[in-house]
């Protein structure tokens, strides 16, 4: 091992032409991709890491991060750091980056996808077509509902969220969202209603969810929400699954207390392919695809990088996610 370079920890491999050159000034340890969090093999060499560069399903917590006593820096390659324990990366004078803004368009691009996909019943139909079931123009076949005036419901109007909001207003939709702190701005822009939790749950054809997922935010979504859902409502998750009660969406959707839901994201991550959901014609999972395009994911890992090379440098992070620990 040269430790004449800082030790950096690399939960997953990632393209060559992304992080070649800027992984040269470190000695690099590279995990095994199929394992989640810090293997074996990495967590051997935690005394002498100086920065850890992971994923959004690498789990860092308090236990390995008290075992590194020169690590500087954990970068991860999201905007999202729920897999990180933030507190105590924060009492341990640790820096935490993240991939803020770069992922904004793209998240909102998939949400819509994905309510689209499912308001339209694309993968139904497309399976239809596919297996001869496409027999002739059917006056009731594979209905859908419509966007334009319906209400959609965005939980958390922070950069995804308004983005979401954005583009669903051009298809002629009325957009409500509830949001910590007061957003007239916003709602001016987007013509939009800020409301109570529990008033959007009851009104809104489309509910999307752009919250991250804190304490407060995790099983937001359970089995009392859904009865308050209209039976016709639409329930997006691009954002994280916990935030959804994963058994109570199966029950809402086998019973038909609500119509349908588009998944980026579930609970748990991946979801096996045994699990109930898979089974449901009103259901839509992809494999958490809302960043996945080559300009986003590329430039996230350029700024995990960079993220990265300033912790080991004991400078500001450009992308911090705990500056607490700087004051
Ligand atoms: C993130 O960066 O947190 C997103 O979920 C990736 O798609």
């Amino acid at each position: 091992m040269n430790l004449n370079k800082p030790l950096v920890l690399m939960t997953h491999e990632l393209p060559e032409d992304w992080v070649g050159e800027l992984l040269e000034d470190y000695h690099v340890i590279k995990g095994i991709n199929e394992e989640r969090g810090l293997d074996s093999s990495l967590i051997k060499y935690l005394d002498k890491a100086e920065g850890i560069l992971c994923l959004l399903d690498d789990p860092i917590p308090a236990e390995h991060l008290e075992r590194a006593p020169k690590l500087k820096v954990v970068s991860n390659m999201a905007v999202g750091v729920d897999n990180i324990d933030l507190a105590a990366c924060s009492r341990l004078g640790i820096a935490v980056g993240h991939t803020p803004g770069v992922l904004t368009e793209g998240t909102a691009d998939l949400t819509v996808a994905l309510l689209l996909a499912v308001c339209r019943r694309l993968p139904t139909a497309s399976e239809d077509a596919r297996q001869g079931r496409w027999t002739n123009w059917d006056p009731t076949g594979w209905l859908g509902v419509d966007l334009k005036n319906s209400i959609v419901g965005i939980i958390g109007l922070g950069k995804i969220g308004s983005a979401v909001g954005e583009r669903l207003a051009a298809f002629g939709a009325q957009i409500i969202f509830t949001n910590r702190s007061p957003l007239p701005e916003k709602e001016k822009k987007l013509n939009a209603t800020q409301v109570g939790l529990d008033e959007l749950l009851r009104t809104s054809d489309f509910i999307c969810l752009h919250v991250p997922l804190t304490e407060k935010t995790a099983n937001l979504i359970n089995e009392q929400a859904f009865r308050k859902m209209k039976s016709s409502a639409i329930l997006i998750n691009a954002a994280r699954g916990s935030i959804v009660d994963t058994t109570a969406l199966t029950r809402a959707l086998k019973e038909g207390h609500i119509r349908a839901a588009g998944l980026d994201v579930t609970e748990p991550e991946p979801l096996p392919p045994s699990h109930p959901l898979y089974k449901l014609d009103n259901c839509l999972i992809t494999p958490h695809i809302g960043s996945a395009t080559f300009q986003i994911r590329q430039t996230m890992a350029k700024i995990a990088l960079e993220n990265l090379s300033a912790g080991i440098k004991g400078t500001h992070l450009p992308y911090c996610a705990n500056p607490e620990i700087y004051t």
